[in-house]
């Protein structure tokens, strides 16, 4: 294992750790608003806190970007942290979440975890060396017809600037696939993918710290990643489409009309 993607495992399952201790106890959390519907629990921060520390203690110049604490130092090497994503389904007993880290390299993906700590499940990738989920490779599907196709998204919650957008996509791919799910953690839905359970997947306006683990997971078992455009700018814009290559090209003509003005120009 490459030796960056080993200290990133490290701080993932020690977050992992954090989360299954406090999920024996939900009620005892301390959970504030931080907008309509979008929660954070002391536990969000004692992992964030705890991936950083096992970053910093073995890297101390590289960059630091968390949901919870934002930006940290300047470097090539900036670690992309999500230290618990699906945060409501956490505070809910379901067991859909995880902890999500990635490296970028000069703005290039180059390490990934995502880590499923209610199923001591490990998703890694390495640029260049290919996708695991514990020590098995992965490979996305080779589904070729969108209407055979299991489809993972999400769909918005707290902000509803691009519902109208968003409904369309959902009515016209409700009828053109074998069915869409939207399990609530957007880089488990991403690693779905990689892992060939889920064939393609698609959301809008994400954050970079919910995808950019998933995104390298996709690639590296041989899928595509795009923006609505089918070009890179997933990881600022948000707005992403992930699949196996088939798949990848017909989602993104499915979701094509449904763009708004505002969503084309992202
Ligand atoms: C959320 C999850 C969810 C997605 C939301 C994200 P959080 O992350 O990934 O699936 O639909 O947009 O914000 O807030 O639980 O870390
Ligand atoms: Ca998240
Ligand atoms: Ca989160």
């Amino acid at each position: 294992m490459h030796p960056m993607l080993t200290i990133a495992v490290k701080a993932a399952r020690r977050a992992g750790n954090i989360i299954n201790r406090a999920s024996l106890d939900i009620d005892k959390l301390t959970i504030t608003s931080k907008n309509h519907n979008d929660f954070v629990s002391e536990v969000d921060r004692a992992a964030e806190d705890a991936i950083i520390d096992i970053l910093l203690e073995a890297y101390p110049d590289h960059e630091i970007l968390a949901e919870e604490s934002g930006v940290r130092g300047e470097s090539e090497y900036q670690w992309i942290i999500d230290p618990l994503d699906g945060t409501t389904n956490f505070l809910h007993n379901f067991p859909q979440y995880a902890v999500s880290i990635a490296l970028l390299h000069k703005g290039v993906l180059n390490q990934a975890v995502i880590y499923d700590p209610a199923n001591n499940d490990l998703f890694t990738a390495t640029k260049g060396r290919g996708a695991y989920l514990n020590d098995r490779r992965l490979r996305v599907t080779k589904e070729t017809h969108l209407k055979n196709a299991l489809i993972g998204t999400g769909f918005p919650y707290t902000n509803f600037t691009h519902i109208d957008a968003y409904m369309g996509m959902f009515r016209d791919l409700i009828q053109k696939t074998a069915g869409l799910r939207r399990p609530g953690s957007a880089a488990l839905d991403l690693a779905y993918t990689a892992a060939g359970r889920f064939d393609g997947f698609f959301e809008i306006g994400l954050k970079p710290w919910d995808i950019a683990a998933g995104c390298l997971l996709v690639q590296e078992a041989g899928g595509l990643v795009g923006d609505f455009q089918g070009n890179e700018n997933y990881l600022k814009s948000g707005n992403i489409i992930a699949g196996n290559p088939k798949i990848f090209g017909q989602l993104l003509q499915a979701i094509a009309p449904h763009l708004s003005e505002e969503l084309k120009a992202q």
